[in-house]
């Protein structure tokens, strides 16, 4: 079969690599994917959001099975495109991918089917929501509705933090339209959690846990990034949280989106903050976390081409999914000045070594090839380093090792991915 995927991140060469690992896979495309992509795929030089352009080039391939990466284009009705020129898609149409693109949506959602979240308000204009501010219980949490690459959420200790995050949100449209209307949220405090998982429209299988990091520095300081390192299983995904996420959260979830006419078929990840009341939903996304998958995937043991398809039949009931009974930890090597000003461009050498060796991966994030078919970064996350071991401190001493094996100028990583390890 042949198969496209949209996308050109860390994430979708983690989900090239496991595609082509299919044996009836005889070709594979990735639009526009990377340097790093390039290993396993056809890279063909179609953007994102370019769905006619996309189209047509799957037509004219004769493309079994596309699958879409990234939320922009999921939310903008990827799929819905790819439909309607009669391709088989994977991944769901924007009816459903509002479940990521939509705070107030998703929060409206929760509520409506009690599935556990913070307490929240939704504002249309600056005037109510800075009215609301002046009697609300502090630190508090300020939501753009719309998709704002990961950024649109600011926790506000005080009032005048929040009246100023008002401010860029709604007057100064930091994040455009995106911040139109914004959800006021209860701040909550726990260890966060992500969770993957595999839906069909009415059958959810969930993958193992994984932590993500979001912030530039160690010690969680700095900016809020795309994420810098990641981690699974979670050793704080106990037995008890999953046992209530499967009753009050995962299918919970599924039967409300088909209830409301939206059914669901593609990747929920549900980020999770563990409470002292029990685990609520931070959010939902509606794709596979980035750089969640790098440790998710080479974890799993089913043919991934197997379950996207179940997914597009709903026959996932019929899916034992497996993972691995190990451990993988990513650590992100960025430009330094990610996630503000950084320079690309800069060789890349030593990858080679990660080939033919076991247990170890570099997905590639910003990569391209130079006029000298050099490979060179070519964004603020460049390279996403994971390393399975027996156990998580087992994978963390790995990855961090070949994180030496790889060098560029400007490279920068944090040094405390999986640190929450050693307190489980
Ligand atoms: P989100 O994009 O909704 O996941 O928010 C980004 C990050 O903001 C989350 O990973 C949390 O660290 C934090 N956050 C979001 N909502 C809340 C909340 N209600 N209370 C505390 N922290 C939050
Ligand atoms: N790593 C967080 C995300 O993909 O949204």
């Amino acid at each position: 079969m042949k198969v496209l995927i949209v996308g050109g991140g860390g994430r979708e060469h983690a989900i090239a690599w496991k595609v082509a690992q299919n044996p009836s896979v005889e070709k594979l495309y990735c639009a526009p994917g990377n340097a790093g992509i390039a290993e396993v795929a056809e890279c063909v030089n179609i953007g994102v959001m370019e769905f006619d352009r996309l189209a047509a080039f799957a037509k004219e391939q004769a493309i079994d099975l596309v699958i879409v990466g990234p939320d922009d284009p999921l939310a903008a009705g990827a799929v819905d495109a790819l439909e309607a020129a009669g391709l088989r898609a994977f991944g769901p149409r924007a009816n459903a991918a509002i479940l990521e693109g939509s705070k107030a949506f998703s929060k409206d959602l929760m509520k409506k089917y009690n599935i556990p979240t913070a307490a929240y308000e939704t504002f249309d204009s600056a005037e109510a929501a800075l009215a609301y501010l002046e009697t609300a219980k502090m630190p508090i949490v300020l939501k753009a509705d719309g998709l704002a690459l990961g950024k649109g959420v600011l926790i506000c200790q005080n009032l005048e933090e929040a009246k100023a995050g008002v401010q860029e949100l709604m007057v100064d449209k930091q994040f455009g339209s995106a911040g139109n209307r914004i959800v006021i949220e209860e701040f909550m405090t726990g260890r966060e959690v992500s969770v993957l998982s595999f839906v069909d429209g009415k059958t959810i299988k969930i993958m193992t846990s994984a932590q993500d990091h979001k912030r530039a520095q160690d010690g969680d300081q700095g900016l809020n990034t795309g994420g810098m390192g990641t981690f699974s299983p979670s050793p704080f995904y106990t037995d008890e949280v999953d046992a209530f996420c499967k009753k009050y959260v995962y299918q919970a979830t599924v039967d409300a989106m088909k209830a409301e006419g939206r059914e669901f078929k593609g990747i929920i990840f549900f980020g999770l903050m563990l409470t002292a009341k029990g685990p609520r939903v931070l959010e939902y996304n509606a794709r596979f976390g980035d750089p969640e998958t790098q440790v998710v995937l080479p974890r799993m043991k089913n043919d991934i081409v197997e379950v996207f398809e179940a997914c597009i039949d709903g026959t996932l009931d019929q899916i034992d999914l497996e993972f691995e009974d190990n451990a993988a930890v990513c650590v992100v090597l960025a430009s330094d000045g990610y996630p503000e000003h950084y320079e690309k461009g800069f060789k890349i050498s030593g990858l080679d070594r990660f080939k033919d060796t076991d247990g170890y991966y570099v997905f590639h994030a910003g990569s391209k090839f130079d006029a000298d078919g050099d490979i060179v970064t070519n964004g603020g996350r460049v390279l996403g380093v994971t390393a399975t071991g027996r156990d998580l401190k087992q994978a963390r001493a790995n990855a961090y090792a070949a994180t030496e094996w790889v060098q560029f100028e400007n490279k920068y990583m944090r040094h405390d991915i999986g640190k929450a390890i050693d307190e489980a």
